[in-house]
């Protein structure tokens, strides 16, 4: 039985360390022992929350904050920017993603460019929501795969887009259309993404990685502009050390 706002598992990414946290399927008020473990801004916050919206926020930032400790780091209160984007400490890129009794976040120095991180429950097939998510190429892309394996193409084109949104937002600041990034999957968990951002922003350099958890689809993105010189502490491919 998996502990609830237990760590399920941390891992070294490509792109930086994820922290997996449990989280309890109820919609019971967090205990007081767990919400002690978050920073006191983030716990005023958290009691304004109710139900599953306060189940996600304290598995996320549990998550957050133990993935930034295991990078040999401490971050305060992470509250949240407008349109609900993490305020992250200098230095520090993150992102956080929460899916009914698992919560996610991948952090790393900032120096690599931003994070974003996306969860997703295989669940039945909905290809209702297919042309909502893609564009007319990807939905070409999807429609050539076998009968089987369709409403997987469009599961993870649909989670590499949430993925880059968060990633892509601390440098365009506003709402990205699904219509704006086309995602081509490889069989190996890479995928080349191609940018058309209706306001001309960029370039930017992006990288994607997808995983196959148990049942669900876990998406990674890095960003970072091409016109930025490497930071000095840059590395390819480095590890999130
Ligand atoms: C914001 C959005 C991506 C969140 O995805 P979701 O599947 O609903 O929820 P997730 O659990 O995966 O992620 C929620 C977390 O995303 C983060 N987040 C929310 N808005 C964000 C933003 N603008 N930028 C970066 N991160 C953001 C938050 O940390 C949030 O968790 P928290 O509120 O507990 O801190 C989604 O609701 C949305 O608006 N999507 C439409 C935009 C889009 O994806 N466009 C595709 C462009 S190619």
């Amino acid at each position: 039985m998996s502990k609830p706002f237990g760590t399920a598992f941390t891992d070294a990414l490509p792109f930086g360390v994820l922290t997996a946290v449990h989280l309890p399927d109820s919609r019971d008020p967090v205990p007081q022992g767990i919400l002690d473990q978050l920073p006191p801004q983030e716990r005023d916050h958290a009691v304004t929350l109710g139900g599953y919206r306060q189940v996600d926020f304290v598995g996320g930032r549990l998550a957050l904050h133990r993935a930034i400790r295991s990078m040999g780091r401490k971050a305060g209160a992470v509250l949240a920017g407008p349109r609900g984007e993490p305020i992250l400490p200098d230095g520090v890129a993150a992102s956080i993603s929460h899916k009914r009794t698992l919560a996610v976040a991948l952090a790393a120095r900032s120096g690599h460019g931003t994070l974003g991180v996306d969860l997703e429950d295989q669940g039945p097939p909905r290809m209702i929501v297919a042309p909502k998510v893609l564009t007319p190429e990807e939905l070409s892309a999807v429609n050539g795969l076998p009968d089987e394996r369709r409403w997987m193409g469009v599961l993870l084109r649909f989670s590499i887009k949430e993925a880059i949104y968060k990633a892509l937002y601390p440098y365009v600041n506003r709402y990205v259309d699904f219509s704006e990034a086309m995602v081509t999957p490889d069989p190996d968990g890479q995928a080349e993404v191609t940018l058309r951002l209706t306001r001309g922003e960029g370039p930017f350099r992006v990288e994607a990685r997808y995983y196959w958890l148990d049942g669900r689809v876990l998406s990674t993105v890095r960003i970072r502009p091409l016109n930025l010189p490497a930071a000095p502490d840059d590395g390819e491919d480095e590890g999130p050390g």
